[in-house]
Order: structure tokens, then C-alpha cells, then sequence
């Protein structure tokens, strides 16, 4: 049997840098009150001509160039984004695929806002044990900016630009195996993150964008509440399920929205800091990207070895949520 190994990781993000005082410039807000309510201190923003296709594929093409596999070896592109190049076709995974030069692959994007990563990672894995694909690029990469409201200050001071890929690759070795994916999630909490127009479901007659109703609404404080208790859930379960205990974890890897979430489920699980990667200070809330970004980072800062195991934990709109136990298995 075929089982899927994390071959590799890359990430990019744009150039401008937006930092709490700037935001101090534009809403009512300081960098005092974000940097204790959050814990970040700024964010990364895409330029105008900049597409999140354009960040995804230079993520994509750093993790490629790390995982020995040709391009044409490539045989799925899967992009996780709440900001696609184009809301509702080409996939920006098709567009990537092409700025990448992958030919004759079968590519498209998925929608579970900041658990995409871990989305995508259960696609990729379930496609390669299936023996249907054998080395599988999957992409988280957003263009928050674009879909930020910057006059409502309870969510303009989180978000983020940036992306993170990684390929996965099929092996026989069961050591080198991504060992659980779980992902979940329940449309009763739609209403605590969304985006209420450009689509069907909107209130009005046709697919018009009435101005401002595109970006990202967010109830925050009820969102904090059912984060925390979410993802302290999902990572009791993958755990138990795996016989596997938080201490014997080297690197928990959470979605980065918030310093107090993050340091509210890791004390629920008793990691001790050391364990815990952190790096919504210095990129803001990037949703599906911000678990790869957070990889990639923790990749370059040299802390990454083969063979040690990742435990993934995200929670965002849908509301969807998901954790994984992935061992980092380069090739050799
Ligand atoms: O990635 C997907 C999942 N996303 C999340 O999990 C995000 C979850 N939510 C959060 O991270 C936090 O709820 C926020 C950072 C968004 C807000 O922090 P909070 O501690 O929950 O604040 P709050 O909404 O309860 O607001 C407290 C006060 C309010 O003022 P009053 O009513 O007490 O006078 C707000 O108006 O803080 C005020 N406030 C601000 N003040 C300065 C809200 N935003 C700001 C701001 N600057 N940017």
C-alpha cells in the first residue's frame, strides 16, 4: 500500500510590511491594545498587481526546488484560499499550475477558510493511498488585504498576506507515513465569519457586490469562545485516537489568529512552550496559509529534522476546524 509523506515546505510573502502603528493611522486602535489582545505586531500586505496565484506559486516553487520532485512529476495542484484570483473560476490552483509551467494536471482550490491547509492535506493523502496520484502540490496562499474592511478595527488589525506550499508525495515506507488527518465542520456557526455577499446566498436579486458587503464580517469575541474550546477538543481526539500524548509531541504547529487562543489551547494541553511555534506576531492572521507559513518558518530557523512529528491544529469560517499528525519525511 502506498501512504503519503510531507516531502517539503515552502513559503513566500509580499514585500510592504503594515505595522500596528500604521493601523493607528487609519481606525481607532493602538499597538498596545493589539499587541495584548493579539499578539501581533504587523503583517505582511500584497502589492496591487500582486495576485494571491503570484504569492502561491512562489511558495510553491520554493517547496518544489526542496522536494526533488520535477515539476513534471506533479500530478494535482490543490490551493486552499478565502481570496482567490477570481472568486468564481479559473481555480487559482489552475493559475498557479501555469505560472509553474505543470502541464496535463488536475487542479482546483478548496473553501475551508483558515483550516484549508489541513483540508487539502486530507484530499492530498486520501488521493495518494487510493494509488490514484503520486506526487500531489498543495497550496494555502491568501490575499487577505483584498477582502479587509480597513474602517471596521475588530478585524482590519488580524489579517494578513502571504502563502505556504508543500508537496506530498507517495512512498512505500510506513515510517515516512502522515500518520492521522481529522477534519470537521458545522454550518449551524456560518454567521461567525463570513463574507455576506458575491454569492447565491446573498440577500439580494442578483450576483451583484453591493460596496463593502465582500469583506470579512466577524463576530470575534463569540468566535475566541468556540476556538479555544474547538481546537482543544480536536487535538484531545487525534491524540487519544493515535495513542499518541501531548508531551511526545516535538512541534505543535496551531493556526495563527490570536497569542491568546493559541496560548489558551496550549495550556488546556499542557505543551510546554518550547513546543509551541508562534509566528502570528510577525504575519497576522494569513487563514489557509498561516499553518504552512508557520512550518516553513520553523523549516528555515533550521528546528525541522526528519522524522520529527507535527502536530497541526486549525479552527476558522464554516465554521470548520481539523488537526493533523504529520512526521516531516524529506527525501532522502
Ligand atoms: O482565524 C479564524 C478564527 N478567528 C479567530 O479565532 C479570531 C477570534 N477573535 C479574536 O481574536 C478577538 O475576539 C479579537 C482580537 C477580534 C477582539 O478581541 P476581544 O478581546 O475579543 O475584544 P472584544 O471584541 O470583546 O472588544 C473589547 C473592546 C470593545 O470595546 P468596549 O465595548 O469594551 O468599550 C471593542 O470595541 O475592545 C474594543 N476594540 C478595540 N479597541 C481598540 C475592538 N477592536 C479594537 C481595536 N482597537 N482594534
Amino acid at each position: 500500500m502506498a501512504y503519503a509523506a510531507f516531502r517539503s515546505i515552502g513559503a513566500y510573502v509580499p514585500q510592504k510590511i503594515l505595522t500596528n502603528e500604521d493601523l493607528s493611522q487609519i481606525v481607532d486602535t493602538s499597538d498596545e491594545w493589539i499587541t495584548k489582545r493579539t499578539g501581533i505586531k504587523e503583517r505582511h500586505i500584497a502589492a496591487k498587481d500582486e495576485f494571491t496565484s503570484d504569492l502561491g506559486a512562489k511558495a510553491a516553487q520554493k517547496a518544489l526546488e526542496r522536494s526533488g520532485v520535477c515539476v513534471s512529476d506533479i500530478d494535482m495542484v490543490i490551493t486552499a484560499t478565502i481570496s482567490p484570483d477570481y472568486f468564481c473560476m479559473p481555480s487559482t490552483a489552475a493559475i498557479i499550475s501555469t505560472k509553474l509551467g505543470i502541464k496535463n494536471v488536475t487542479a482546483f482550490d478548496i473553501s475551508a477558510a483558515c483550516t484549508g491547509f489541513i483540508y487539502i492535506l486530507s484530499i492530498a493523502k486520501a488521493f495518494i493511498e487510493s494509488g490514484m496520484k503520486k506526487n500531489i502540490l498543495i497550496i494555502g496562499a491568501e490575499k487577505l488585504s483584498a477582502i479587509t474592511d480597513y474602517t471596521d478595527r475588530g478585524t482590519c488589525i488580524l489579517f494578513g498576506d502571504g502563502a505556504g506550499a508543500a508537496v506530498i508525495s507517495a512512498t512505500y515506507n510506513k515510517d515516512e507515513a502522515i500518520i492521522d488527518v481529522h477534519t470537521g465542520a458545522d454550518g449551524e456557526y456560518a454567521d461567525l465569519l463570513m463574507t455576506p455577499n458575491g454569492g447565491t446566498g446573498s440577500a439580494h436579486d442578483s450576483l451583484e457586490v453591493e460596496a463593502g458587503t465582500s469583506f470579512m464580517q466577524m463576530k470575534g469575541n463569540e468566535t475566541f469562545k468556540v476556538a479555544v474550546r474547538t481546537l482543544t477538543k480536536d487535538v484531545k481526539e487525534i491524540l487519544a485516537d493515535n495513542d499518541i500524548k501531548s508531551e511526545d509531541i516535538k512541534h505543535f504547529i496551531p493556526h495563527q489568529a490570536n497569542y491568546r487562543i493559541i496560548k489558551a489551547v496550549g495550556d488546556a494541553l499542557k505543551m510546554r512552550d518550547e513546543q509551541v511555534i508562534i509566528t502570528v506576531d510577525k504575519y497576522g492572521n494569513t487563514s489557509g496559509a498561516s499553518i504552512p507559513m508557520a512550518i516553513n518558518d520553523l523549516y528555515e530557523s533550521g528546528k525541522l529534522e526528519a522524522g520529527e512529528v507535527m502536530l497541526l491544529d486549525a479552527f476558522g469560517g464554516g465554521l470548520t476546524w481539523g488537526s493533523a499528525l504529520v512526521p516531516f519525511s524529506p527525501s532522502k
